[in-house]
């Protein structure tokens, strides 16, 4: 069965003092808390990585927000995925809709990054969505598709299977607008459709899907109850300690 998960994403946010005092928060709230089968991740800037992961227990894995799309080398700047691995992180976001808007993140750089992740044993979170104006002219489905064709589709079943994904609406980021629930749902269901086309009933059902858009305590519970929506990816409500257990307590 498929894993229900959410996932914070600090974003560019907190110092190395703050984000050691936001996870411990977090850590300590989780510590205390019968998480009924979630997983929880928090996605820190790389900064935080290292010390983050030596400060959560088992029940918190930590993920990058990004990664390079090389091995290693004369890249100056970038941080390639065993790095990442290095540090005891587990995850890594890819594909978020901020950085495919203003660092031209492409699909394929994102084929890169995720062939990359998985040699290195990292579970990449693969964001995709549409923006507004693609939903108003009704091109949505199409959008979403083509992102997950042209990022993942070039993986086996076996690897695919590794994969979590995350339907971000990007009118949704940061805006204070949720897609409804059954917003949510309807594409969380077209998207399950177009996986079991693709990789067969198993694969598709096993895939967690999250949905990432102003999800806040309060509309959380509603937007997880969809058969098709297995948890989220929390951007701004990730950076309150009690605000992330609202959503993590709300399945
Ligand atoms: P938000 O961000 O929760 O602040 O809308 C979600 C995301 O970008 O992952």
């Amino acid at each position: 069965m498929r894993k229900k998960i959410v996932a914070g994403n600090w974003k560019m946010n907190n110092t190395l003092e703050e984000g050691v005092k936001l996870a411990g928060q977090i850590n300590d709230l989780v510590e205390k808390t019968d998480l009924n089968g979630v997983d929880v991740v928090i996605g820190t800037p790389f900064i935080h990585l290292a010390e983050v992961n030596k400060l959560v227990g088992d029940k918190i894995g930590v993920a990058a927000q990004n990664c390079a799309d090389e091995v290693s080398g004369a890249y100056t700047g970038e941080v390639s995925a065993s790095m990442i691995k290095s540090t005891g992180s587990k995850y890594v976001i890819l594909g978020h809709s901020e950085r495919r808007e203003y660092y031209g993140e492409t699909s394929a750089k994102l084929v890169k990054k995720v062939k990359l992740s998985l040699e290195n044993g990292l579970t990449p979170i693969f964001c995709f969505g549409e923006v507004l104006e693609e939903r108003q002219s009704e091109k949505h489905f199409d959008v979403v598709k083509s992102q997950i064709a042209e990022g993942l589709f070039n993986l086996s079943a076996e690897d695919f299977g590794k994969i979590i994904l995350a339907y971000e609406p990007v009118w949704a980021i940061g805006t204070g607008v949720t897609a409804s629930s059954a917003q949510a749902q309807e594409m969380h269901a077209f998207i399950r459709k177009t996986l079991v086309a693709q990789y067969g009933q198993e694969v598709a059902d096993n895939t967690s899907i999250l949905y990432g858009g102003s999800c806040k305590p309060s509309n959380a519970k509603e937007l997880f109850e969809n058969p098709d929506v297995d948890g989220g990816l929390i951007g701004g409500a990730s950076l309150n300690a009690e605000d992330f257990m609202g959503i993590i307590t709300a399945f």
